[in-house]
């Protein structure tokens, strides 16, 4: 089947009262683990890319990497996403490519760094969900802010959503999803100690939830830093300093108050990088890249498969017939958010 439009998988995920994980890649292999554990768990899938990674694979390597996973996996919704959007610009670029989903990331200015006001961000996302929207593809906002810094995004410092500011920006976007600060940062770092409910406002979550039913919300910054992957890492020559992340548990709290896509990148690079270091240190005369690569593979495959299981995607893959975009854009005029711009 062809890609999906994420605002379906999400649609769905709420009528399942399921999250969906959204993992990002950059690379074959990353594409490969996904979309295995995807079939073996019959799972809906979304993948995302940054940026940085459609600079790093290149946007034609990824678009023909994305059409190989639709042909190979033909059995399996998958939506492509395009994360951290840093503009209008970039969200436009994404759609001309295929993806079926856009983030625009109007909680920072266009470096991707600055904190941007709110009356920017629900402009920048308005006219990105007006764009999208004529193409049937999908929208996610984000207000407030994230912590930590990964792929060149991120001011550092968090500003959790305020939940009055969610339900206007909501109303006057138009978004499909709505992707929240509640502490949470990108990459390895994100706690120094178990987080309790001060440190995750799953709070915000549940009051947001409260006002907006039926809003998608979207956690980023959901690795679970599981400590035998850092310990693995570690033991074979990695310098992890001491970290927690988010909590599965935590996610599926989160799941139960409306939390339909899960954001999960540092895991699987956290997996793929300690496979890697101990195919390197058990075999050091090996030079065939399959050789680590395999196992990397493998090791992002069973991180996938439990995260899947865990946000209860699992075995939701064949529960429905995929709508095309053209039904969306249809779909969409009648919700309201008609075509002004393209
Ligand atoms: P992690 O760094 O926690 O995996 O978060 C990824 C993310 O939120 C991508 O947008």
């Amino acid at each position: 089947m062809p890609l999906v439009s994420m605002r379906q998988l999400l649609d769905e995920a709420a009528k399942g009262g399921y999250g969906v994980g959204a993992f990002n890649v950059n690379n074959l292999e990353q594409v490969q683990a996904i979309m295995e554990a995807a079939r073996e768990t019959n799972s809906p899938a979304i993948i995302q890319a940054s940026r940085g990674a459609r600079k790093y694979a290149n946007d034609r390597f990824l678009y023909h990497l994305m059409q190989a996973a639709t042909e190979v996996y033909s059995e399996i919704p998958v939506a492509l996403h395009q994360d951290h959007g840093n503009s209008p610009e970039t969200c436009r670029s994404a759609i001309e490519l295929g993806f079926t989903s856009v983030m625009m990331d109007g909680s920072l200015m266009e470096d991707a760094k600055t904190p941007a006001d709110f009356a920017y961000n629900v402009r920048v996302t308005h006219h990105v969900v007006e764009m999208a929207h004529g193409r049937g593809v999908t929208v996610e906002g984000e207000l407030g802010t994230l912590g930590g810094i990964e792929d060149d995004v991120g001011s550092g410092e968090i500003h959790l959503t305020d939940p009055d500011q969610a339900v206007e920006f909501v109303e006057r976007t138009g978004v499909d999803a709505l992707a929240v600060a509640i502490g949470t940062s990108h990459g390895a770092y994100k706690f120094t100690k178990e987080p309790d409910r001060e440190l995750l406002a799953m709070s915000i979550i549940e009051e947001i939830n409260q006002r907006l039913p039926t809003a998608h919300l979207v956690m980023h910054g959901s690795s679970s830093v599981p400590k035998e992957l850092v310990d693995l890492l570690n033991r074979y020559g990695g310098e992890i300093r001491p970290t927690w992340g988010v909590p599965v548990r935590e996610i599926q709290e989160g799941i139960k108050h409306g939390v339909r896509k899960v954001n999960v990148d540092t895991d699987l690079r956290l997996a793929a990088t300690g496979a890697i270091r101990k195919a390197f240190a058990e075999d050091p005369g090996e030079f065939d890249p399959r050789y680590y690569l395999k196992p990397a593979r493998e090791a992002m495959k069973k991180v996938v498969k439990a995260r899947m299981e865990a946000f209860g995607q699992a075995g939701h893959a064949g529960d429905y017939e995929p709508i095309s975009l053209e039904e969306m854009v249809r779909r969409y005029k009648e919700e309201g958010h008609l075509l002004t711009t393209t």
